[in-house]
């Protein structure tokens, strides 16, 4: 690594340590961020739909591993939705997640609850408890979606 990078790196850093990561973070960068996050999830999510749904052979460890990254994922997407994030690139986000935060971080809040249910219920054995909490899961985001999400 050349020195004149190496230095600009450990100033970059310092920078963020001292600014705070959120105010660092440009209104673009988070979208960008967040979007990728949300498509790591519908990644897993999907085969997971097809299988509840018949469409794919049931694959209990396969289930239970997507399980457990979507409730990973989904501890780690609220902080892409920094104050000032309604705009700078191409988002769905609708104004109203930053009039109604307290309202946003309880449906956030009851995404992350029931992936982590689901993500128990993906690690046992019982397909039908899996179904269940799969269908949980799926109403939690629906449920922002219709409220914070602007149609395509
Ligand atoms: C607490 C609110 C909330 C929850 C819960 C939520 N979403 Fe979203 N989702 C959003 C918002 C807001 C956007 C728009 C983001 C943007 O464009 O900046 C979005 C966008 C997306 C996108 C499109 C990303 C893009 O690049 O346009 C996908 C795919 C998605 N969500 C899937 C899901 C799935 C699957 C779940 C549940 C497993 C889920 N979301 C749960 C609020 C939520």
């Amino acid at each position: 690594m050349r020195p004149a990078f190496a230095a600009a790196m450990l100033a970059t850093a310092g920078f963020v340590l001292s600014a705070g990561v959120t105010a660092a973070v440009k209104p673009e960068t988070a979208i960008h961020y967040r979007q990728g996050v949300y498509h790591a999830i519908a990644w897993n999510f999907a085969p997971m739909n097809a299988m509840v749904r018949g469409k794919q052979p049931w694959d209990q460890a396969d289930f239970a591993r997507r399980a457990a990254r979507v409730a990973f994922y989904s501890q780690q997407l609220l902080e892409g939705f920094p104050p000032g994030s309604d705009a700078g690139a191409k988002t769905d986000a609708k104004p109203a997640i930053w009039q109604n935060t307290a309202d946003f971080k309880a449906k956030m809040q009851a995404f992350q609850d029931a992936s982590a249910d689901l993500a128990k219920a993906a690690a046992g054995s019982d397909v039908e408890a899996s179904k269940q909490a799969f269908a949980k899961t799926a109403e939690a985001c629906k449920s922002c979606h219709e409220k914070y999400r602007a149609e395509d």
